[in-house]
This record gives C-alpha cells, sequence and structure tokens, in this order.
C-alpha cells in the first residue's frame, strides 16, 4: 500500500518557494494500477519523484507498506519518459541494470530475463544498442529492466507519449498481459485518458496550482484486453473527458 497523507511539495528557486502540489492524500493499495492524469504543470512528475525517493524535501507522510520511501531499502521501479537506457549498453546489459545496480551481481535472473524478453517480444535483440531499437522497442527494454527487477513499485511517467497511437496501443497491451502475471503496484502518470482508462485500475484527477486530488474514480474496465472494442470503454472516456473538463475548468 502506498500512503500519501498531507503531502506537500515546493521548490525553491530564486529566493522563493513555488508550491508544487499541496494536501494530497491518497491510498493505493497493493498489487493494484493507478493512472494519474492532469493538466501540464500540476505536479505528475513531482508527485512521482516523491514516490522514487528522488524529492525528498516535502511536508506529509509518504509510505510504501507502512515504511517511508528510501530506495536502498525497498525495489522502486522507475521509467522516465525518454525510457533512460544507457546508449552504451545493449538490450541485455539495459535489461539488467535495475538488478545489477540493486544487488550488485546478476544471479538468479537468467531465467525471468529470457521469459520477459519473450514476453516483451526482444527476443534476438539482446545484443543491439539503444540507438539500433525503434522507440517501441526501447520502450519495451525499458519495460523489462523494471519487471526483471521484481519491483515493490513500478512508476511510470508518460511511459507511452512518445509513440505513434498504434505502436501506443500495442504496447500497453503487452504491457498489461506481461503486469497481469507480476501484479506490480503501479503508478502510471499520462495525458491520454483512453490510456488511463485502459491501464489504470483506479484513476486520479489532478487539478489545480498547486496540484492536488480532486477526483478518485474506480475503473470496471480495467484488465480487459480487448476493452477498447467495447461501447462501456467509449462511455467511460467521454465520462473521464467531461469530468476532467469540470475540474480543470473550475
Ligand atoms: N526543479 C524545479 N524547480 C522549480 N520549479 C519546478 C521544478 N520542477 C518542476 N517545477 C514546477 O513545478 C510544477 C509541477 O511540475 P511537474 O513537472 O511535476 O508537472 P507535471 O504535471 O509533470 O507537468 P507535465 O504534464 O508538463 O509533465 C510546474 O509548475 C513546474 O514548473
Ligand atoms: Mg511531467
Amino acid at each position: 500500500m502506498i500512503t500519501l497523507q498531507n503531502l506537500s511539495v515546493g521548490y525553491r528557486s530564486g529566493g522563493e518557494t513555488f508550491q508544487a502540489l499541496a494536501q494530497v492524500n491518497l491510498e493505493l493499495p497493493t498489487g493494484k494500477t493507478c493512472a494519474i492524469i492532469g493538466p501540464s504543470g500540476c505536479g505528475k512528475s513531482t508527485l512521482l519523484k516523491v514516490l522514487a525517493g528522488i524529492i525528498t524535501e516535502y511536508e506529509g507522510l509518504v509510505e510504501l507498506d507502512g515504511k517511508p520511501i528510501r530506495p536502498e531499502c525497498q525495489k522502486i521501479g522507475f521509467i522516465p519518459q525518454n525510457y533512460g537506457l544507457l546508449p552504451w549498453k545493449t538490450v541485455a546489459g539495459n535489461a539488467r541494470l535495475g538488478v545489477k545496480i540493486k544487488y550488485g551481481c546478476l544471479s538468479g535472473e537468467g531465467e525471468n530475463m529470457e521469459q520477459l524478453l519473450a514476453q516483451l517480444g526482444l527476443l534476438g535483440l539482446e545484443n543491439r544498442y539503444p540507438g539500433e531499437l525503434s522507440g517501441g522497442q526501447q520502450q519495451r527494454v525499458s519495460l523489462a529492466r523494471s519487471f526483471l527487477l521484481q519491483p515493490d513499485v513500478l512508476l511510470m511517467d508518460e511511459p507511452f507519449s512518445a509513440l505513434d497511437a498504434m505502436t501506443r496501443e500495442d504496447i500497453q497491451k503487452v504491457f498489461l498481459r506481461v503486469w497481469k502475471q507480476h501484479a506490480v503496484s503501479t503508478v502510471l502518470v499520462t495525458h491520454h485518458v483512453e490510456e488511463a482508462v485502459y491501464l489504470g485500475q483506479q484513476i486520479i484527477i489532478l487539478s489545480g496550482c498547486p496540484g492536488t486530488v480532486s477526483k478518485i474514480i474506480d475503473n470496471p474496465l480495467f484488465g480487459l484486453e480487448e476493452a477498447r472494442d467495447q461501447p462501456e470503454f467509449f462511455q467511460m472516456c467521454l465520462k473521464l473527458r467531461k469530468m476532467i473538463k469540470e475540474d480543470w475548468s473550475a
């Protein structure tokens, strides 16, 4: 369980403090996915950085399974917007990186690695470098790296936004399939309403400046691989769009 109580974050710059998040309260259950959607600048990435232990100066309580966030003690998978691959490492080297940094060795991950690369459609590409991969393939390597770590929490900052619409839908489907086998607690930041409805068990609308939680929605359509073909999916997207518009214009 991820617990945020009265989380406020300010950035200090030029002698002034800019308040990025104010009084955020959330409880995200273990083994579920949560999609955070909100306008540009409302503090989504800030929130993820707090959960990743990158931002440590904040007010309020932030806990993962009842303990403060400490990346050296917990396994935190973080996928930044640019995938975070090292250009001088191969697909296999990049995929192993999280485990290597965490444990300093690579023992015990061989079988998982092969299985994961197969699930993510990366077999045969192990020796290529990121510069020799398409955007979608690079994205899948970053997913392999995170799942291989078997993280306590997986944090994804607009992970699919740089991909074209068709590739994005394909990779979202692959992600959902692999995610179901691992059921990692996942927080996904997105600008896309469809992505929130496809991948978020819980959908959180952030709004305002400083950002705060304006709505929490339980999403019954999560987990259906072919959800996008169903009229309910379309209805849910419309409903969410309407809520977001109302919130953002308020
Ligand atoms: N290092 C920083 N110093 C000062 N202000 C910052 C810093 N990082 C972010 N901010 C400000 O904090 C606010 C929230 O930023 P953040 O990156 O969390 O927004 P976001 O919701 O992720 O936006 P986007 O959707 O555009 O990625 C913004 O107004 C931003 O300008
Ligand atoms: Mg951001």
